[in-house]
C-alpha cells in the first residue's frame, strides 16, 4: 500500500479507486445485470454455480458481484486500497456476511501473493494487466492460478502503434500533477461530450444513456478512467494469442478491436 502512495505521489499511477468510488452512486440493478450478461456471454456460461472466479484488478467490484450472484465462490483482489474498499462496500450492500466472497489487497506482479491465493476455474484480469507498469509480466503472472481446463479472460488494450504512444503521454501528463490533470482534462472532457452529444444526434440516440450497455459501465467514469489510465501499455491480440498459446492455453472466446479499446479474449488452459 505504501507502494502504491508512493507511485500516485511521483505522477506514476492513476488512483482507479477514486474514479470507481464515485462510480458506485451510479450503480443501479440495471448495470449489475449488464455485467453479468457480458460474462455469461463471454464464458459462455448460464451460471457458474460450482465454480471459482479470481477477480484479478476488481476495480469497483461489480464482476464479483455479477460472478458471486451467478453462483461462483469469489475472491477479489486490486492494488489500490479505494478498489479494494470499492468490492468491499459492495459486498456489504449485497452478500453481507457470505463467507463465499473475500476480497484482499494485493498486486498481480506479487508471484508469492498470487501463489497463496490457489487455484481457480474462471480467472478474470479484464482491463488490469496494461495498467501494472509491467504487462509482460503481469500477462505470465495471471497464468499461475488458472486450473487445468480453466479459464483465463484478459481484455488489454490494443496497439495502435504511434496513436497509443500519444496517448500514453497524455496519460503521463494527467497524472504528473493538478496541472497536467486540469490541461488535460479540460481539452478532453469538452472534446468526449461534444463527441458523445454529436454521435447522439448522428444514431438518433442518447449514448450517456446507452453506454451503460457496455458491461453496465457509465460513460463519464470511463472518460476519466480513459485519460487517466496510467501506467499504460498495449499489446496486438496474435501477440496475447501467441503469448499464451506457448503456455499451453487455446483461444475460446474474443472481440477483437481496430481501434484503442481493450481485445477481449478468453482463453482455456490445455489440461
Ligand atoms: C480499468 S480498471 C478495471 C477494473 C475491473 N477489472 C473492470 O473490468 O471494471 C483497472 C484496475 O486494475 C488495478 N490494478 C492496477 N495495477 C494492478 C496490479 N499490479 N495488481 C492488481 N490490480 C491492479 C487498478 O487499481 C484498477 O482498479
Amino acid at each position: 500500500m505504501e507502494n502504491f502512495e508512493q507511485e500516485v505521489a511521483a505522477g506514476a499511477r492513476f488512483q482507479f479507486g477514486k474514479n470507481w468510488k464515485s462510480f458506485l452512486s451510479t450503480l443501479t440493478e440495471e448495470r449489475i445485470h449488464v455485467a453479468g450478461e457480458s460474462l455469461r456471454s463471454m464464458l459462455e456460461a448460464g451460471d457458474l454455480r460450482g465454480k471459482t472466479f479470481l477477480d484479478v484488478g476488481c476495480g469497483s467490484g461489480l464482476f464479483s458481484l455479477a460472478a458471486r450472484r451467478m453462483g461462483a465462490k469469489v475472491l477479489s483482489f486490486d492494488y489500490d486500497p479505494d478498489s479494494v474498499g470499492c468490492a468491499m462496500e459492495l459486498k456489504r450492500r449485497y452478500f453481507p456476511d457470505d463467507t463465499d466472497w473475500t476480497i484482499r489487497q494485493g498486486s498481480v506482479l506479487d508471484k508469492a501473493f498470487l501463489n497463496s491465493l490457489g487455484t481457480f476455474d474462471v480467472v478474470y484480469a479484464w482491463g488490469v494487466l496494461h495498467h501494472t507498469g509491467q504487462l509482460w509480466q503481469a500477462t505470465e503472472n495471471v497464468t499461475l492460478p488458472v486450473n487445468a481446463n480453466g479459464l483465463l479472460f484478459v481484455a488489454i488494450y490494443n496497439d495502435m502503434g504511434l496513436k497509443s504512444k500519444v496517448w500514453r503521454g497524455i496519460k503521463r501528463a494527467y497524472c504528473s500533477g493538478w496541472i497536467g490533470k486540469m490541461a488535460v482534462a479540460g481539452i478532453f472532457i469538452p472534446y468526449c461530450f461534444a463527441r458523445a452529444v454529436a454521435s447522439s444526434l448522428k444514431h438518433g440516440e442518447n449514448l450517456f444513456a446507452q453506454y451503460k450497455k457496455r458491461r453496465g459501465m457509465s460513460i463519464v467514469h470511463d472518460w476519466f478512467d480513459w485519460l487517466g489510465g496510467y501506467p499504460y501499455e498495449v499489446a496486438r491480440a496474435e501477440e496475447m494469442i501467441r503469448f499464451y498459446g506457448d503456455r499451453g492455453f487455446g483461444v475460446r472466446k474474443q472481440i477483437l478491436r481496430n481501434d484503442s479499446g481493450n481485445n477481449e479474449i478468453v482463453f482455456q488452459r490445455n489440461s
